[in-house]
């Protein structure tokens, strides 16, 4: 008995903190995809996964007037990479060597470089995350 009030309070409190999440946060997006799907390197891709231990501006971020980056902040419209990661909006700008007006620039410079800094972690270690298989389905 004890266990099923404990249990129902549990769920209660549940219900309440997912109905402030979903009033307070933004469109989480879909749970998993594949980044550049139909294309020559298609990436998958577990957002949610993801969502669980990085912020929504270690990916996202926008453009400001003068075309510099806009770091993430909440209520901010999240559009696709490639909508500024291409070869019009964003022609000839590089970040180290990460070409940034292409999507593989923007996805390298991005998913790449993070699981690079974090193949090393204990947590992770044994999965070798930086292996281009992690990401790239093998041939
Ligand atoms: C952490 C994930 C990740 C890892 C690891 C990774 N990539 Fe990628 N790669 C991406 C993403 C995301 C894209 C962009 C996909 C798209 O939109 O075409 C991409 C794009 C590419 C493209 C461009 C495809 C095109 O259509 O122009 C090539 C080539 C590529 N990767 C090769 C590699 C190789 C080789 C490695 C290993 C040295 C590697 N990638 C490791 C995520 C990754
Ligand atoms: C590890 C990187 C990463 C994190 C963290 C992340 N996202 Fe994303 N998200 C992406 C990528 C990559 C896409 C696909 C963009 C594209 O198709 O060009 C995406 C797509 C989306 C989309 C769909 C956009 C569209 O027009 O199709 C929404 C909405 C979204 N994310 C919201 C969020 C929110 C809210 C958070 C934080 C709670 C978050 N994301 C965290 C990388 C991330
Ligand atoms: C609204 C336009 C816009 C969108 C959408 C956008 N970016 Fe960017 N991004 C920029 C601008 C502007 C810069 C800075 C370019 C410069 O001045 O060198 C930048 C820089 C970057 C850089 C290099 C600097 C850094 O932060 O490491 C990476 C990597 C990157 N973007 C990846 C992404 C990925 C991945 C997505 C999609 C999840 C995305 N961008 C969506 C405009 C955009
Ligand atoms: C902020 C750092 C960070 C960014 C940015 C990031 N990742 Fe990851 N990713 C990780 C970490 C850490 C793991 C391992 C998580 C775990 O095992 O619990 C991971 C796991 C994965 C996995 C699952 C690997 C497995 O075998 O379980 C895939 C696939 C993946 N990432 C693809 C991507 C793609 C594609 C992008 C860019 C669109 C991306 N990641 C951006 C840190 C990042």
């Amino acid at each position: 008995m004890k266990k099923l009030i404990a249990c129902s309070l549990l769920s209660l409190c549940m219900v309440f903190a997912s109905v402030s999440s979903t009033l307070a946060a933004a469109d989480p997006g879909p749970a998993d995809m594949t980044v550049g799907e139909g294309g020559k390197k298609p990436a998958k891709f577990p957002h949610k996964a993801h969502q669980a231990f990085s912020t929504c501006g270690d990916c996202h971020h926008g453009m400001d007037a003068a075309g510099k980056q806009l770091a993430y902040s909440d209520g901010q419209e999240i559009k696709k990479c490639a909508s500024c990661h291409n070869e019009k909006v964003l022609a000839g700008k590089v970040k180290g060597a990460h070409k940034l007006d292409t999507m593989k620039g923007a996805g390298h410079g991005n998913c790449q470089e993070c699981h690079k800094a974090k193949k090393n972690d204990e947590a992770y270690k044994a999965k070798k995350i930086d292996k281009c298989d992690t990401c790239h389905a093998k041939e």
